[in-house]
């Protein structure tokens, strides 16, 4: 058996809640493709993801994993990024004397 401290408790509970998180988005947004309420003029990554869960030719198909998968990279990517981005431009404002 694999000793698990509580640090690792904390992080299996974390990504399961992000795991989690993001199906109930993926649900969420394939119920709306169902219906037909989405606005086919606006086909976002998330739609064309989803679409590709669906693809009959295994070459092209995606698994719900590879989509969470990639959820996870772009929140990181985009948050990470933006984030920094943010504060930079903010203490550059505050601070004119930096530039
Ligand atoms: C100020 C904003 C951002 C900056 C400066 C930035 C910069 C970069 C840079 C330098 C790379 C690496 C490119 C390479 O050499 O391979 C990258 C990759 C990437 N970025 Fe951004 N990024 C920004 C915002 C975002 C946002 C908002 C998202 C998603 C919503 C995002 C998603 C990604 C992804 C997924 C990759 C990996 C692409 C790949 O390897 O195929 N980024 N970004």
């Amino acid at each position: 058996m694999i000793f698990k401290d509580k640090d690792d408790v904390e992080s299996d509970k974390m990504q399961a809640g992000i795991k989690d998180s993001i199906l109930k988005m993926l649900r969420s947004r394939e119920k709306t493709i169902n219906s037909g309420e989405e606005d086919k003029s606006m086909t976002d990554y998330l739609t064309l993801l989803l679409t590709a869960h669906h693809e009959s030719d295994d070459n092209y198909k995606l698994s719900m994993q590879d989509i969470i998968d990639d959820c996870k990279t772009f929140y990181t990517a985009g948050h990470g990024t933006v984030t920094l981005l943010l504060s930079r431009v903010t203490l550059l404002g505050i601070h004119t004397e930096w530039t």
